[in-house]
């Protein structure tokens, strides 16, 4: 019983140890995706909350309808797109956007490297 006990206490210890360093990991995502996001987005897409620039506001994007940010004179592609901005829909967008929605008036992007993928919808589900 004794035995018992300190194992699973090493186990609770051990789970409340590796906590912040996935908080860490999950940070350094961000972090990352922040990067990227400045490199290959921001020229078009502010990250003003609201603010729309030549592209729109990617503020909660993730989970969000196209083409429903308003004041926003989206193509008639994206609007036509019926697509929702699930994490696997903007997987697909930034590794092939044009692909994705024919005709769509965003300047072709293609980030095909899965872990900076990660790295950029992480921080797009950080907008919020
Ligand atoms: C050259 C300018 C430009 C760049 C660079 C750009 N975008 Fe866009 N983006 C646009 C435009 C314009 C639209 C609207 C497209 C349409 O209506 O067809 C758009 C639309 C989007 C949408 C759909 C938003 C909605 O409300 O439906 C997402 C998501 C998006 N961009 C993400 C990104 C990401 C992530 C990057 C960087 C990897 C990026 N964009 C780089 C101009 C750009």
């Amino acid at each position: 019983m004794k035995m018992r006990l300190s194992s699973s206490l090493a186990l609770l210890c051990t789970a409340l140890a590796a906590a912040p360093l996935l908080q860490a990991a999950e940070d350094g995502m961000e972090a990352a995706g922040r990067q990227l996001f400045s490199h290959h987005c921001t020229a078009c897409h502010s990250l003003d909350t609201s603010e729309n620039a030549f592209g729109p506001s990617l503020f909660g994007v993730v989970g969000r309808p196209a083409a429903s940010v308003p004041r926003f004179a989206y193509s008639k592609a994206m609007q036509a797109s019926g697509i929702t901005w699930s994490e696997d829909n903007l997987r697909k967008w930034i590794s092939d956007n044009e692909a994705l929605v024919p005709g769509t008036r965003m300047r072709h992007v293609a980030i095909t490297d899965p872990a900076e993928q990660d790295y950029l919808i992480s921080f797009l589900g950080s907008l919020k």
